[in-house]
Order: C-alpha cells, then structure tokens, then sequence
C-alpha cells in the first residue's frame, strides 16, 4: 500500500496555498516544495546576469547551469542560489513581477517542471504552485484548488507586508494582484487552472486551522480506501 503520496495545491497568488500547505507538511511529515520559489529565483538569476526575458538563447544558457536549492526546515524552507540563499530577496516586489514574467516562457517552464518532477518522484511531498494538477503531476494522489475573493487576498497580502514593516497602497496591492491573475491564467503553457479531478476550496471566510484540517480530513479518508 502507498502511503508516500503526492499532493498538489493550486491557485492564484494569496490564496492560501503556502500556508496551508507547510502545515500539512509538518502534520504528514512530508517535504513542501513552492515551485513558485523556483520561478522566483529564476527570475532573479536574470536580473543578476542582465538578461533581457526575450533573449531566448542567453535564457536557455542560464536554465542549462542554473542552480536552485531547497534547503528543508522545519522554521520553514530556504532557497539557495548558486549556493546563496535568497529566500528573503525573492520576495520583493521587483522578483513577484518578475516571477510571473518569466513563468510565462515554455523553456523556463520545461525546466522547472523537470526539477520539480525530479523533486517528487518518491511522493511524501506537498507542491503548491500554478500547474500541479494539471502539469507536473497530473496523476497526483491528491488535488486541491484553492480560491479566495481579490479583496481577502489582496488584504492578506497587504498585513503580511505590514507585519514585515511594510506600508504598502492596498489598492496597488489589488492591482498588482489582478496583473499577476491574470497573466497567470492567460498566458498559453501550463496557464493557471484548475484540474478537472481536483477539489475547490474557497477560503475568503476560512481560518488557516479550518483549511488545514478541511484538506488533512480528505487526505484521512483517501487513505482509507487505497
Ligand atoms: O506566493 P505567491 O502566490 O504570490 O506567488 P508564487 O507562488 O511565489 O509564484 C510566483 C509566480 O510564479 C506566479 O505569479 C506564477 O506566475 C509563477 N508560478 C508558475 O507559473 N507556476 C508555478 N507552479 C508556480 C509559480
């Protein structure tokens, strides 16, 4: 009996996924990998070495050496770029934008998708990103959608940077949102949808602890029909 399963969560930016999806992590003892990370760091690797997004070749260049490390850890993964770890500077503002940009572009995409598969072949993980469901892991074990209404997420996103120091215009937070939807769902690889077999969850009026235990509960009575 399989008991090292893969579990895909998807959906739009602020979510839930992340969050979710580390707790989970802990509750299962499995590894949580955020491929949204992945783009991130690809994203800065182009910054870093001035590559203009529609320079096909000096990107593949890039992809073929690039070097992305996820270091596990229960206080929460870190992520190492050609061995130094930027899991701070990649979620700046400039590298969200840009992590969308590049997630676009079919080379950037097989590549991450092969590090990512690579990453979950033995199961006993949780991934969240965009295209788990219906991509990396189309046979996943378990999947999940999770939606929330822009103004939830668009508030979430507004008090995580505020608990960081940051004041930011929740109306330019709306705004880059609804940029990063819909270039995410729009765009024509592995465009963010969701998977027929995988499970909504709306989480605009949820707690972290009820989604937590929502998907954990389905998780519990998969297992018992395996
Ligand atoms: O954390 P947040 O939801 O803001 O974004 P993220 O998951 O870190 O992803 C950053 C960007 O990477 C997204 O806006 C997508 O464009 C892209 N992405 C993707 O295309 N496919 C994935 N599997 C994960 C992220």
């Amino acid at each position: 009996m399989k008991d090292k399963y893969v579990i895909a969560i998807d959906g739009p930016a602020a979510s839930g996924k992340s969050t979710t999806a580390k707790q989970l992590a802990k509750m299962l003892h499995y590894v949580y990998i955020d491929t949204g990370a992945m783009y991130r760091a690809c994203g800065l690797q182009t910054l870093k070495q001035n590559i203009s997004l529609d320079d096909l070749d000096s990107l593949a260049e890039m992809l073929q050496d690039i070097n992305i490390r996820i270091e596990y850890a229960a206080a929460g993964n870190r992520i190492f770029l050609d061995g130094i770890d930027v899991s701070e500077r990649i979620r700046e503002a400039d590298i969200t934008r840009l992590a969308s940009e590049i997630a676009i572009i079919g080379i950037v995409r097989d590549k991450m998708v092969d590090l990512q598969r690579k990453m979950g072949e033995n199961g006993g993980v949780i991934m969240d990103g965009r295209d788990i469901g219906t991509v990396v892991f189309p046979e996943a074990d378990f999947k999940f959608f999770m939606v929330a209404d822009v103004k939830t997420r668009s508030l979430r996103r507004w008090q995580e940077a505020k608990d960081k120091g940051e004041n930011l215009d929740l109306a330019a937070v709306e705004a880059e949102l609804c940029w990063r939807d819909k270039n995410d769902s729009t765009r024509s690889h592995s465009p963010l949808r969701q998977a027929k077999d995988a499970i909504s969850i709306d989480t605009s009026a949820m707690s972290i602890a009820e989604q937590v235990a929502y998907i954990y509960q389905v998780i519990q009575e998969g297992k018992k029909n395996v």
